[in-house]
């Protein structure tokens, strides 16, 4: 049986520091710690995150992450097997700054340096809370991503759609943006939306007209801002009550969007017969209520467990990274310092690149 391994993760690739300290073997590991500084204050006069400020915030930060991270799990650098860090895709300042920190420490400590894909810790992430055996479908549904990905090892993902456009939590900010809501846009219009009725506004269902996986979502904003105007010329503005009416419409379109794509790619998942079948979603879209129910439900349609890991596992975290280094680890992965930051690293390179494919937000 494999020895159980002590993990340090970094993540710095969009507008979280964040350090954490993973144990266990694959498929058998605990959360011993996770600190994530979150930066939206820092970014909240720019309607964005500002790269340069992120990067910045990121550097002075790190360190006093990884210190805070070990203090509370009880240990030191002298405990940790290795130590695995966010080495893209993302903003590249950040992940720069994630990168040069872990080789500092690399340096001085003498243990191994892992690079992580961003996006293979959150597809792998099922593993570190539920144990998920491969292969499994994962929904990947963030502020920049929107991609279905089967999971057949750490480093075995196929990419079997995602979107053309925009990622469902861009829609969401845009959405609230529109509608003079706070950001980050999903929280306040999925709490609009409880008191909105989704049927008064008819919003678009991109691509459902068209078979397979992928999808759209830049169309539903333009649709949304027509009938927010539409209002606005007929009345001279808009009532709260319109704007939870469209809030539950934009809310509405996206999760049956979600979930007839889900649909589709749990029939091709399902092919590969798998023992114990499972739809996991990750990403912070995932902690969306309604959402959440319609993928639920698509599971159970199929037999399959629904796997939906804690928020703080959701959204962006190192918790996740160091559980990625730790199956890459346990594989034989080892990075000397040559390990280079990178702005975009496709977890499946056999399948073309889509257009798009959510990379125009800056998270992942
Ligand atoms: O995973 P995440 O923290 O960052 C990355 O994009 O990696 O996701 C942030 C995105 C934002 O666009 C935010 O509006 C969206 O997730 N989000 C939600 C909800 N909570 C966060 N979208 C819909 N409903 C929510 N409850
Ligand atoms: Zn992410």
């Amino acid at each position: 049986m494999m020895r159980a391994l002590t993990i340090l993760g970094i993540e710095s690739s969009c507008d979280d520091t964040a350090a954490a300290l993973v144990r266990g073997t694959t498929g058998g590991a605990q959360v011993l710690s996770s600190v994530v500084e979150g930066q939206t204050s820092l970014h909240a006069d720019f309607g964005g995150v500002v790269p340069e400020i992120a990067a910045r915030a990121h550097a002075e930060r790190l360190d006093g992450c990884v210190v805070q991270a070990l203090d509370q799990a009880g240990l030191t650098l002298a405990d940790v097997d290795a130590i695995a860090v966010t080495a893209g895709p993302g903003l590249i300042g950040g992940v720069m700054s994630g990168v040069a920190l872990a080789k500092g420490l690399v340096a001085g400590s003498g243990k191994p340096l892992v690079g992580v894909n961003h996006l293979a810790g959150h597809a792998l992430t099922p593993r570190l809370t539920d144990a998920a055996e491969y292969p499994y479908l994962m929904l990947l549904v963030s502020g920049g991503h929107c991609q279905f990905l089967l999971v057949r090892g750490a480093q075995e993902f196929t990419r079997i759609g995602g979107t053309i456009d925009d990622a469902p939590g861009e829609a969401f900010d845009k959405t609230a943006r529109l509608l003079g809501l706070t950001q980050p846009g999903g929280p306040s219009v999925e709490l609009e939306a409880l008191t909105g009725d989704p049927k008064r506004f008819r919003l678009p269902r991109p691509l459902l007209d068209r078979a397979g996986c992928d999808m759209s979502f830049s169309g539903l904003k333009t649709a949304l801002l027509r009938a927010r105007d539409a209002i606005v010329v007929k009345k001279d503005g808009i009532t709260r009550q319109d704007r939870a009416d469209l809030c539950a419409g934009f809310q509405a379109a996206v999760s049956d969007v979600l979930a007839e794509k889900s649909r589709r790619a749990m029939t091709l998942y399902m092919e590969a017969a798998p023992t114990q079948p499972v739809l996991a979603v990750a990403g912070g879209v995932a902690a969306n209520k309604s959402i959440r129910a319609a993928l639920e439900t698509v599971a159970h349609e199929f037999g399959a467990a629904f796997l939906s890991p804690p928020l703080t596992l959701c959204t962006d975290n190192a918790a996740m990274i160091a559980y990625a280094g730790l199956e890459l680890f346990a594989a034989g992965q080892q990075d000397d310092f040559t390990l280079a930051a990178r702005p975009r690293w496709p977890l499946d390179t056999s399948s073309p690149s889509m257009l798009g494919s959510g990379k125009k937000g800056a998270k992942a």
